[in-house]
């Protein structure tokens, strides 16, 4: 026995060396990894608009720094799940289409306060307002803070074309003319417009195409009967 010829590299010394073990499982567990994530930044899935997406305009790309500024995410996520209560909920459940223009994604992972990526059409404006200057005034048991300076500071000289540069840089396919025009839509607005614009906007276009998509399967039942 003590002169059979050891192999190089056996399964046995592999795991007889806890260092060893270790080292290669950690290499393993990375090649996995990558297997994962690599094929995600080339996939249309994710790399592409999900039908009925499109870029914020400049009030509602404002309205989603303010958001950010306020610490919202912190109570609120923007994710349906594909569970049936929440997909009964909040409408649609989410897919990563839906984030191609959002730098940085909020979709949150604390819900004090219930999912917002649907919110957009739920309720009116004006709702909105009486809502972020004090929620109790509409949900009694409310305990979101309020947020009454919204509507007291405008949004003059916040640079959003500075910002449509950058988010551009990243993907976003603002056109000059968009950059150009976009100190225009904010002349004259307050921050609770940009809020309310941003909160409206949310799930819109996804729900839009959801529901032209099974008005079409419909269409073609009834063609086929
Ligand atoms: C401390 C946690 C907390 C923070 C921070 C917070 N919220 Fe809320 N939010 C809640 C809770 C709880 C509710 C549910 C009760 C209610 O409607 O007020 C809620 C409800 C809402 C609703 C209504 C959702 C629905 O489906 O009825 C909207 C819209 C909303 N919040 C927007 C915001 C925005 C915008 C901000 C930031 C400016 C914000 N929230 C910050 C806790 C929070």
């Amino acid at each position: 026995m003590a002169n059979e010829k050891k192999p190089f590299f056996s399964h046995e010394t592999l795991e007889k060396n806890i260092g060893l073990l270790i080292i290669a499982s950690i290499v393993v567990v990375m090649f996995a990894g990558l297997v994962q994530i690599v094929p995600l930044f080339f996939q249309h899935s994710t790399t592409e608009p999900a039908p009925g997406v499109k870029p914020y305009q400049p009030l509602e790309l404002i309205g989603r720094d303010l958001y950010i500024r306020e610490g919202c995410v912190g109570c609120h996520s923007q994710q349906v799940r594909m569970l049936r209560a929440e997909v009964q909920r909040y409408g649609p459940y989410s897919v990563a289409g839906e984030s191609v223009f959002d730098h940085p994604f909020l979709w949150g992972s604390k819900r004090t306060g219930p999912d917002l990526a649907r919110i957009g059409g739920r309720y009116s404006d004006e709702w909105h307002r009486i809502h972020l200057r004090n929620p109790r005034d509409v949900v009694p048991e409310s305990n979101m803070p309020n947020y009454p300076w919204l509507a007291k500071n405008t949004v003059q000289g916040l640079n959003v074309q500075e910002r449509m540069v950058a988010l551009r840089k990243l993907g976003v396919p603002y056109t000059d003319e968009q950059i150009e025009q976009a100190p225009e839509a904010l002349v004259g607005k307050t921050e609770e417009d940009a809020v309310v614009a941003y909160l409206q906007s949310l799930g819109v276009g996804v729900r839009n195409a959801a529901m032209q998509r099974q008005a079409a399967i419909a269409n073609d039942k009834k063609a086929e009967n």
